[in-house]
């Protein structure tokens, strides 16, 4: 880039990239809003199913269009024969990023709407995805281990099917609100990452499959949703309460970064995090075994008196989610579980008023080199 002034957002930090109505996060007062509702309201009252139709439709929803929803989510939870039976050829070893990621490629050969791109066959196409990604995971996930998958319940919320197909047998109430909590609380971030990524592809006009898939993979790493499985692993290898403090000195001598904190956007707590932190102290009590919250807390305690950085959404998450019994590596496909709302949403949007994401890069490589034959190069 050569003719026009320029200054380069290393990261793209504080980039506006596109205007959006989905949501948004206002990081000096740690608040977040879907479509105008603060995520503390939506976090005590709202049902992920809820929050779907909101971030899809921009208002939620009555009972008829909920029940609408609900069924059509129901309808479509099951997956194509082709993809149930690719998912038993998919290593037992696989990552389940990268098996969700795979699977859902696969699944755009198999949706009945095919090629078109007309707003009502890509909302259907947006409610089969939802519908299916719990499926998937939990599928695979019961597949590795040598058993039967189960068959998502029409009957039973997304929540409680995640808690049913993984575990096999009725979710209890506290399981199915946790699951539901932490849907609602990961359902939609802005432009985040993966959200990016998707707007990025829908807007060449290529299919909401393809913007999903790049969603995926962006989604998978750990500065992004796999930093939940990294507070986890960090957890168990720390082991007790006394031991946090000396290795997080030793991990700062390492100039390493710690899972779990840190935000490019908040400056403040992150709110979904208020929320993660209650429910993980409220499952440990309901468990009798409050080590990972107590651990926890004493992390956040020293990250802030030296660090001054907050827990983010995977700070908490991740020992919610171990003490439910849900094991590490599904953590970062339950995020996308949620995210699937957000991503379609976003890619609806997109297409709604599309222009080519196109940014410059500025050039710092060498100019003006002459060629030189191959026998002349050292
Ligand atoms: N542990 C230790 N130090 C951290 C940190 C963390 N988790 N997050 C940020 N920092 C420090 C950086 O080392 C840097 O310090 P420096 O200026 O002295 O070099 C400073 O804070 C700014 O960090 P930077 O990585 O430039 O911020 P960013 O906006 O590019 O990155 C994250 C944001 C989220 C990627 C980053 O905080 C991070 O890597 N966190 C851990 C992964 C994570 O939890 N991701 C999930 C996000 S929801």
């Amino acid at each position: 880039m050569s003719t026009e002034a320029n200054v380069v957002k290393a990261g793209l930090e504080g980039i506006v990239a596109t205007q959006s109505e989905i949501s948004d996060v206002d990081g000096i007062q740690g608040r977040l809003i879907y479509r105008g509702y603060d995520i503390h309201d939506l976090a005590e009252h709202a049902t992920f199913e809820e929050v779907i139709y909101l971030l899809w439709n921009g208002d939620l929803p009555n009972k008829n269009q909920l029940d609408e929803l609900k069924r059509r989510l129901a309808a479509d939870a099951a997956l194509p024969a082709e993809v149930a039976t690719l998912l038993k050829r998919i290593p037992r070893s696989a990552n389940p990023m990268d098996m969700l990621r795979t699977a859902v490629s696969a699944l755009s050969f198999y949706d009945p709407d095919g090629p078109e791109m007309s707003r009502d066959a890509n909302t259907r196409k947006a409610a089969r995805l939802v519908a299916r990604f719990p499926t998937i995971v939990t599928t695979f996930h019961r597949l590795r281990n040598g058993l039967e998958p189960v068959q998502p319940r029409p009957d039973l919320s997304v929540a409680a099917n995640f808690v049913y197909t993984l575990f096999g047998k009725d979710p209890d109430d506290i399981a199915t609100r946790t699951m539901d909590v932490a849907f609602v609380l990961h359902a939609d971030h802005e432009l985040n990452a993966s959200t990016f990524s998707a707007r990025v592809t829908a807007a060449t006009l290529s299919d909401i499959y393809s913007a999903i898939v790049s969603a995926i993979g962006t989604l998978k790493g750990p500065l992004h949703g796999g930093a939940n499985e990294g507070v986890i692993k960090n957890l168990l290898e720390i082991g007790s309460v006394d031991n946090i403090e000396p290795w997080l000195k030793d991990q700062f001598a390492r100039k390493a970064k710690i899972m779990g904190f840190g935000h490019r956007v908040y400056r403040t707590e992150d709110p979904r995090a208020t929320h993660l932190r209650d429910m993980s102290r409220l499952l440990g009590d309901r468990v009798g075994n409050t080590l990972w919250y107590q651990m926890s807390r004493k992390m956040e305690e020293v990250m802030m008196r030296e660090k001054h950085l907050n827990p983010n959404v995977d700070f908490y998450s991740a020992s919610t989610y171990y003490t439910l019994g849900i094991p590490t590596d599904l953590f970062t496909p339950i995020f996308a579980c949620s995210r699937i709302s957000g991503w379609t949403a976003h890619v609806l949007e997109q297409f709604a008023n599309n222009r080519l994401i196109r940014p410059r890069a500025e050039y710092v490589g060498p100019r003006g080199r002459k060629w030189v034959p191959i026998s002349d190069r050292d």
